[in-house]
């Protein structure tokens, strides 16, 4: 399966390089930023000379010094070398001053570095620029994002449940590229669902434990045709993740039906609950750093579902909202559904984010916190 997904990528790089040759750099850019990132994960199961090979390809098409010192900087960044990343930055930003892409990176090498102050600088040349050049506008959304939630991205908070939990069963509803769903740990039973990502075709990260079990179908679809509990084993789940379609209703409609197959101590996981600026939460997808309203769920779920434990973690990109104290047998949510989107669907997103993070309840970014309060006490 490795031998499969590093073969695949060698494809993928050389289909940026194609792209970046006929011209088209900001995508060539973000595919590139794209594969470095997974080379990482592959590099760090000892896969180092195959992922050096893969970028080697990248590296060999650039033309000018800024572009090849700017990927040997995505390379450095991903592997954590903050200092290194910002030094061969600042020499390909004196070579190419306006290439937002660049700025955000370093800016992202000075949060690391613990540097806020100069990434509070960045964010207001990348203001400066025009929005509608290369990727500039969604530069700026990420690096506000990095700037309001510092501290670790829902990745690393995903792992933490993972670690915490220990479930015996996972379920992740939209995959993407399935990193997340290769956070999984080696005694967890893993299920992801996807119409367009739920093949490994598609895939770039397999969980290094064992693949998950894919279905190619949207979640309604899952949930229609199949009982969770014959998928997964167990009469219950222990974490789930929605992840899946941007919109309110659905990842309403997600949570339904996952707590159908809930224990009161089961969890769920809703990716996007705090979006960084109301434009990116709007319903039609306007920019690319997109959430959708997904957050709709957060006072949605605090106010027909008193019962329940909730909170959103303020974590960068776009928070993590978090369900315990579930009840399998709730029907309240479905009995009032229709009324419920209705309603919801007029409340907007405030413009002033502590408004923003009031209203969907987010609460301290704090491991110790979040363990004791939603995966009991703390060792
Ligand atoms: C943002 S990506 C998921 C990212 C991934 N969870 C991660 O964190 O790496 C959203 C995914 O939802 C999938 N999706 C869209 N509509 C869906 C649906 N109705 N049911 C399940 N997944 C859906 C898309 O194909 C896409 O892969």
């Amino acid at each position: 399966m490795m031998n499969y997904m590093l073969a695949k990528l060698e494809t993928q790089m050389q289909r940026a390089v194609d792209l970046q040759k006929d011209g088209n750099l900001p995508l060539a850019l973000s595919f590139y930023e794209l594969m470095f990132e997974i080379l990482n994960f592959y590099e760090a199961l000892g896969y180092r000379q195959e992922s050096d090979n893969i970028r080697s390809l990248a590296l060999a098409c650039q033309q000018t010094p800024e572009m090849v010192l700017y990927c040997h900087a995505q390379i450095l960044f991903h592997r954590r070398k903050y200092q290194s990343a910002a030094d061969t930055l600042e020499t390909a930003l004196l070579l190419s001053p306006d290439n937002p892409l660049m700025l955000l990176l370093q800016a992202r090498a000075q949060i690391a570095l613990d540097n806020y102050s100069e990434a509070h600088a960045m964010d207001s040349m990348l203001q400066k620029f025009d929005p509608a050049s290369g990727g500039a506008r969604d530069a700026y959304f990420m690096l506000k994002a990095e700037l309001e939630m510092p501290g670790e991205d829902y990745y690393t908070w995903l792992q933490n449940f993972h670690k915490w939990l220990k479930p015996a069963s996972y379920v992740e509803i939209g995959l993407g590229y399935g990193r997340s769903l290769a956070l999984a740990g080696p005694d967890t039973k893993v299920v992801g669902i996807d119409p367009y990502q739920g093949t490994w075709e598609k895939l770039n990260y397999v969980c290094p434990h064992g693949p998950a079990t894919l279905f190619p179908l949207t979640s309604d679809a899952f949930f229609e045709q199949y009982d969770l509990r014959k998928v997964i084993g167990y009469e219950t789940f222990d974490l789930g993740f929605i992840d899946g379609l941007h919109l309110f209703e659905q990842a309403l409609k997600d949570f339904i039906n996952l707590e159908r197959y809930s224990r009161r101590d089961s969890v769920i996981l809703i990716h996007d609950c705090l979006p960084i600026a109301p434009v990116v939460a709007e319903r039609e997808r306007s920019t690319g750093f997109w959430t959708g309203d997904v957050w709709r769920i957060i006072p949605c779920l605090k106010t027909f579902r008193p019962d329940l434990k909730i909170m959103t973690i303020p974590t960068k990109p776009s928070g993590l909202g978090v369900v315990t104290n579930l009840d399998h047998a709730s029907t309240i949510l479905t009995e009032n559904y229709d009324d419920i989107v209705r309603y919801y669907l007029t409340l907007s997103c405030p413009e002033n984010f502590d408004r923003r993070c009031l209203v969907c309840n987010a609460g301290p970014a704090d491991e110790g916190y979040v363990k004791e309060q939603f995966c009991g006490n703390p060792d």
